[in-house]
């Protein structure tokens, strides 16, 4: 296995931002899945609640339950990556109180996340200055929030007239003001993002919203390949997983089928006078001893 470097630090992240080095972030949602990540010098590994329609076959973010998100931010530390790890605070965990936020973001960290992101600004500031007050670094998340989809919208581009981009300034500035140590700009469009990347200190990343962002994220599913259907249009898929998946598949099915799989290599063995001895007591009729 390859050997991982020091485990990255908030610090690091932020030394990004000021050498101008683009920082990359993926989601992962399990153990082998964050040692690759972490293997191939990915800086941040969320554990996204888009695991609800990546891995486990809800239709949104939305169901993802806080068993469900400490579960994933448990299996992807177990990696122990060099990776900073993002658990991601699902829908209903932080939008009630500071005090349900708090006790949630704490739960994600008890599970292995070294931060934890939430959706929103406005009154979920509060939800970061409590967070943040009790020791826990949080990313935040403004621009197209999934969570909160329905009174956007619908899953479409946000921050596309002055107005609304001025809005997405302040709710970014704000948020900044209030700790967070970095910022996801989902789907917004490229010149906003790189007007926002400018406008803050801390590191911007993008999905959907432009090279002038600090660093990109992407969904695991996504960019390898794994989802196959119509993508938004920032994706880029960087491989075919599930092709090689299928092939694979289909080869193991067609030798099982074929008597081809297993083969001589793949079976254990017994020497010639065992084997003779068993069949002999076979053929006795007694019972072969333990
Ligand atoms: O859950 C997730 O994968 C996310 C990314 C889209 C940033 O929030």
């Amino acid at each position: 296995m390859t050997e991982l470097r020091e485990p990255m630090a908030l610090h690091d992240i932020a030394a990004l931002k000021r050498a101008s080095t683009k920082i990359v972030m993926v989601t992962a949602y399990d153990q082998p899945s964050a040692r690759l990540a972490s293997e191939a010098g990915i800086d941040l590994i969320l554990v996204g609640d888009s695991a609800g329609n990546n891995v486990l076959g809800y239709e949104s973010t939305v169901p993802v339950t806080m068993d469900e998100a400490a579960m994933l931010t448990s299996a992807v530390a177990r990696a122990k990556p060099r990776a900073l790890v993002i658990g991601d605070m699902p829908f209903g965990s932080f939008q009630a109180s500071d005090a349900d936020a708090v006790a949630n973001a704490v739960r994600l960290v008890k599970a292995g996340a070294d931060a934890v992101k939430l959706e929103g600004a406005g009154p979920m500031t509060s939800r970061v200055r409590a967070i943040v007050g009790a020791g826990i670094p949080v990313m935040g998340h403004l621009g197209l929030t999934p969570q909160s989809a329905t009174m956007l919208g619908g899953m479409k581009a946000q921050g596309r007239t002055a107005a609304t981009a001025g809005r997405l300034l302040a709710d970014a500035r704000e948020l900044e003001d209030a700790g967070c140590f970095s910022l996801v700009l989902e789907s917004v469009p490229a010149r906003i993002g790189a007007h926002v990347t400018e406008a803050l200190s801390i590191p911007t990343i993008g999905i959907g919203a432009g090279g002038g962002c600090d660093g990109q994220v992407l969904v695991w599913h996504d960019l390898l390949g794994i989802n196959e259907g119509v993508a938004p249009r920032f994706v880029k898929r960087y491989a075919d997983v599930a092709g090689e998946i299928r092939r694979g598949l289909e080869a193991f099915a067609a030798e099982v089928r074929s008597g081809a799989y297993p083969a001589d290599e793949h079976v254990y063995k017994i020497s010639g006078d065992e084997l003779r001895a068993f069949e002999a007591e076979l053929a006795n009729g007694e019972r072969p001893a333990d």
